[in-house]
């Protein structure tokens, strides 16, 4: 695809050939992430932060990237802040909030609002998770991460074997992910939810005809024994009608220390698209997994850096200028990439 001035909205945009390219891209980001070296290119640059839904890690490292890029970052945060709560459309607040930005972040609980939204900017908007429907950047940082973990082991992206356990209905982190999985051969795909939550049909029908294998299971021990990445997801209290209604499957499904040594493979890569919901009822990732160096949920947050970068870079056409724009940071920056 072409990426200059285009939306990012679903991973049903990207062939093979242009994960390839963002990642090529996410890996001449990584010294300007890990503080080697710092460049302007985007300098005057504005990107509209506008998360009408709750966030930390998505909105932040957003904003990140593009700072770490040289351009400046405005932001909106809930629903209740901004015109929408005065009925203001989606149309109206597209027009005027491209007028003020080079480039959009968008977040909202609706599906397909983002596209939207995307439909009336006259620039560039970012898909940062509409509703239950994609979070297609989650599911390239995710994708990029589990490259990099198998790649530690001499293995490829194709014949992967990965458990999705959790809220598969709701999550739709995964739901980018199983699109994204579709564009690789020979997956193994593991899907353990309570019956109710499992993943959307029409996406385990996606991956069958693209002829991976697709296990459905409401047990988790006997599901996790033979895979490669073990994919935890938070119960997606928000989209439930009641608390009381997400309550009831909240604690299915736990992974933690114990259970990882009696049932998975030595070196099993532990992953989650955060957050945790860490209160007793739930802990669906134990802490006590902290110290095992299969825990990838921090590096996977990590990642989301240099894939932001890389997307910004790419639809704002500077991937070749970065380079001449960028030097030596000159502060202390300490261990904490290494
Ligand atoms: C996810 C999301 O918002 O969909 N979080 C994130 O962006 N890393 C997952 C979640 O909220 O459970």
């Amino acid at each position: 695809m072409d990426f200059v001035g285009s939306h990012i909205l679903s991973i049903d945009q990207f062939e093979r050939p242009d994960i390839d390219r963002i990642f090529a891209v996410a890996v001449l980001m990584e010294p300007f992430a890990q503080r080697k070296r710092v460049t302007k290119v985007l300098d005057g640059a504005i990107l509209g932060n506008m998360f009408f839904e709750a966030s930390t890690r998505t909105r932040i490292s957003f904003g990140c990237a593009f700072n770490l890029l040289g351009g400046e970052v405005r932001e909106t945060t809930g629903i209740e802040n901004s015109a929408l709560a005065k009925g203001e459309s989606l149309y109206d607040t597209a027009r005027v909030l491209s007028g003020y930005s080079d480039v959009i972040v968008m977040r909202h609980p609706e599906a397909g609002s983002v596209a939207e939204f995307a439909s009336a900017s006259r620039v560039p908007v970012l898909n940062g998770g509409d509703g239950a429907n994609e979070h297609p950047t989650q599911a390239l940082l995710d994708l990029y991460t589990i490259q990099k973990e198998m790649l530690a082991k001499q293995r490829q992206l194709d014949g992967l074997r990965i458990a999705m356990i959790g809220d598969l209905k709701y999550g739709r982190t995964v739901h980018s992910l199983v699109k994204l999985l579709c564009r690789y051969k020979n997956i193994h795909l593991h899907l353990i939810a309570p019956a109710a939550l499992q993943m959307p049909e029409h996406l385990v029908e996606m991956a069958r005809a693209n002829g991976h294998t697709v296990h459905i299971s409401e047990q988790l021990e006997g599901s996790i024994a033979h895979v490669d990445i073990a994919y935890s997801t938070r119960i997606q209290e928000e989209r439930f009608g009641s608390r009381a209604e997400a309550d009831l499957y909240r604690g299915k499904f736990r992974l933690n220390q114990s259970v990882y040594t009696q049932h998975c493979e030595p070196n099993t890569v532990i992953m989650h698209p955060l957050p945790r919901d860490s209160r007793a009822e739930a802990n669906e990732l134990d802490t006590d997994l902290n110290e095992n160096p299969n825990l990838a949920i921090f590096r996977q947050a990590d990642n989301g850096i240099v894939i932001r970068m890389a997307l910004f870079a790419l639809t704002l056409d500077v991937v070749d200028a970065i380079d001449d724009c960028s030097q030596a940071v000159g502060w202390y920056t300490g261990s904490r990439f290494q």
